[in-house]
């Protein structure tokens, strides 16, 4: 994404730009690993038992390892079931936020409206776990992920969720031919409010609303699983879109016509640069830690 490379570019800079800002705009709980120092289990045992119970992150990330195999792959229905199963249970606390404490301040606290923040949990070239915060009333504008899977789970707030694949077959050919040419045809995959606690979701290359929107009702933090990660330098750069009604083009009125309910399931999308407040900022991860050591079998 457009975005995760920017993040990743420019995230030490962020983490220090935004020590004392806007980083502060998202709380999180206690550090997990401050507690556990005042604790009298020796450093042996608490490996031992780190080992025993391995946390629901580390979980997601060992699962992650193995099942992204890097670009041009596509993990099989399987895998997507395992991975998606992880998800689902995940709470806010297995990434150090809690759905009971406000993460963002009140406007009263910050001087300006916080804007939507991403932190990176991990990133490598096969798959990448990363956090989005929206604060009510934020969204991430319809953007696409070229050749990606992506497995999101909102683990706090409801969101509306507007998604789309392009369309394919039948819808494509039959579109009049006077469609103004920078407008694509898309069929609307999804259009509805998820709140948490809810089951994690995944979309596909060309398949399962590839080209999402997401617009906050109440504050919201998203873990998304991307495999793999955006790469401008590997072809998969973000593009943004803007959406249009199926009627908003009378010529195509004909079509309609002659499939009933047509306009409720496609759009025209046509893409647009980044909308200038969609910037999206990089805070620093403060969630538990994961453990990246290759492992052993
Ligand atoms: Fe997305």
């Amino acid at each position: 994404m457009r975005i995760g490379a920017r993040l990743v570019d420019h995230h030490h800079h962020h983490q220090a730009r935004t020590s004392n800002g806007g980083m502060g705009s998202v709380a999180y709980i206690g550090k997990r690993t401050a507690t556990r120092k005042r604790s009298c289990v020796s450093r042996t045992r608490m490996r031992v038992m780190a080992r025993q119970r391995r946390t629901a992150l580390q979980e997601l990330f060992d699962a992650c390892r193995k099942i992204f195999k890097g670009p041009g792959t596509v993990p099989p229905p399987d895998d997507v079931q395992r991975l998606s199963h992880i998800l689902d249970s995940m709470i806010p606390e297995d990434v150090g936020l809690s759905a009971e404490r406000q993460f963002f301040k009140t406007k009263n606290e910050i001087k300006e409206i916080p804007g939507v923040t991403c932190t990176t949990i991990y990133k490598c070239d096969n798959f990448s776990l990363c956090i989005f915060f929206l604060p009510p009333g934020g969204v991430i504008p319809l953007h696409n992920h070229p050749g990606m899977t992506v497995f999101s789970k909102l683990l706090i707030g409801s969101m509306h969720i507007k998604s789309y694949d392009w369309a394919t077959g039948r819808a494509t050919s039959s579109a009049p031919s006077s469609a103004p040419p920078h407008l694509r045809l898309a069929t609307l995959k999804a259009d509805r409010v998820l709140a948490a606690p809810c089951d994690s979701s995944v979309l596909y290359p060309t398949t399962g609303g590839n080209i999402h929107e997401f617009t906050a009702l109440k504050p919201c933090a998203i873990l998304d699983v991307l495999g793999p990660p955006y790469s401008k330098d590997d072809g998969r750069d973000c593009s943004f879109y803007r959406d249009y009604p199926y009627t908003a083009f009378p010529a195509y009125d004909e079509v309609a016509q002659e499939k009933e309910g047509l306009e409720e399931c496609y759009g025209w999308l046509e893409e647009i640069d980044l909308p200038e407040n969609s910037h999206i900022d990089g805070i620093e991860y403060l969630g538990p830690p994961i453990n990246i050591e290759p492992v052993c079998h």
